[in-house]
């Protein structure tokens, strides 16, 4: 299906140098080309893929980034056992007409003695997954603002399954006045609900059935609210509730937030975020929904 599509190059380039990735988008923003980029960090699925189809509808050239970025990793977290098949992603990417695969070595990324870095301070950053991962979004951000100065994208495709994280983003681009049009993609997820991820295939196979509970404890306040239920510890209580009745899942955390600010929502009046982060087994899963809206 994908070989059809308008726009699929030959042949995919993989770039590991910021130099020879520079050289072949200026001559191709020299043709007249609009450049799109889907920055990633692999080990692709559907999420990943439909990133790169929106960009591919939009753009005359679809780069996508893929780097593991150590920096967005806390001590203790899984960065050594994050998922990585290079030669499975690139087939991937091939098929869905991606032109440029860049992906830097370590070294190109973070040069030795480097100490610059982006930092969004407040709610953006403070609250849900920042409260419990310090410096995650500092590594977001510097990596994302890099990525954005080496491709100088048109467009840049991010999902809304790290919705904070996109947040984080958009706020990156308007406080520097990176020339980037931001699009959200909303989350895809598998046919049980779970929303994708690469982290997903290191659950086993009870800890995936039972991470279905994450999805299911989000449509159920959706259902609530529905129901004209507007209080905030009510509809939390109710999520924290569905996922007690799940041994092998451990709530981080459940929390309305402002989908613009992430200010804390004590009734719904309006859209909300309904966002959570469990563990199921060792691995950590987060998802959200937009609800009251
Ligand atoms: P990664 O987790 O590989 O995700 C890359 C992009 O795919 C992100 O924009 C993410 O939101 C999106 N994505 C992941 N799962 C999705 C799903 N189920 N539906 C829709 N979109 C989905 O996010 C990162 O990498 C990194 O933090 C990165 C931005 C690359 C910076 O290192």
């Amino acid at each position: 299906m994908t070989d059809a599509m308008p726009g699929k190059s030959a042949s995919m380039m993989i770039v590991r140098a910021i130099k020879e990735l520079r050289a072949l988008l200026s001559a191709q923003r020299s043709a007249g080309k609009t450049i799109g980029l889907v920055p990633t960090m692999g080990f692709f699925h559907d999420g990943h893929l439909t990133l790169m189809r929106r960009c591919r509808e939009r753009d005359g050239v679809v780069v996508v980034s893929l780097f593991v970025n150590r920096t967005q990793f806390g001590p203790g977290e899984d960065y050594q056992e994050y998922p990585r098949d290079f030669e499975r992603d690139t087939r991937m990417a091939q098929a869905e007409g991606v032109d440029l695969l860049f992906a830097p070595t370590e070294h190109e990324m973070y040069p030795a003695g480097d100490a610059t870095f982006i930092e969004v301070a407040g709610d953006l950053t403070a609250r849900l997954c920042g409260a419990y991962r310090p410096a995650h979004f500092r590594g977001v951000a510097t990596v994302v603002t890099k990525l954005f100065s080496i491709v100088e994208p048109d467009r840049a495709y991010f999902g809304e399954k790290d919705y904070q994280q996109l947040l984080v983003v958009r706020r990156l681009v308007r406080d520097l006045a990176i020339p980037v049009e931001i699009i959200a993609v909303p989350t895809v997820r598998e046919p049980d609900g779970l929303a994708m991820s690469s982290r997903n295939s290191r659950l086993g196979p009870r800890e995936r059935q039972a991470a279905t509970v994450l999805y299911r404890s989000l449509l159920k306040a959706q259902a609530l609210v529905r129901g004209g239920i507007r209080d905030a510890s009510q509809i939390v209580a109710q999520v924290r509730d569905s996922i007690a009745q799940e041994p092998l899942v451990r709530l981080q955390y459940a929390e309305l937030a402002d989908p613009e600010t992430l200010a804390p929502v004590e009734r719904v009046a309006g859209p909300a975020l309904l966002a959570l982060a469990a563990h199921v087994g060792g691995i950590r899963l987060i998802d959200n929904i937009i609800i009251g809206g």
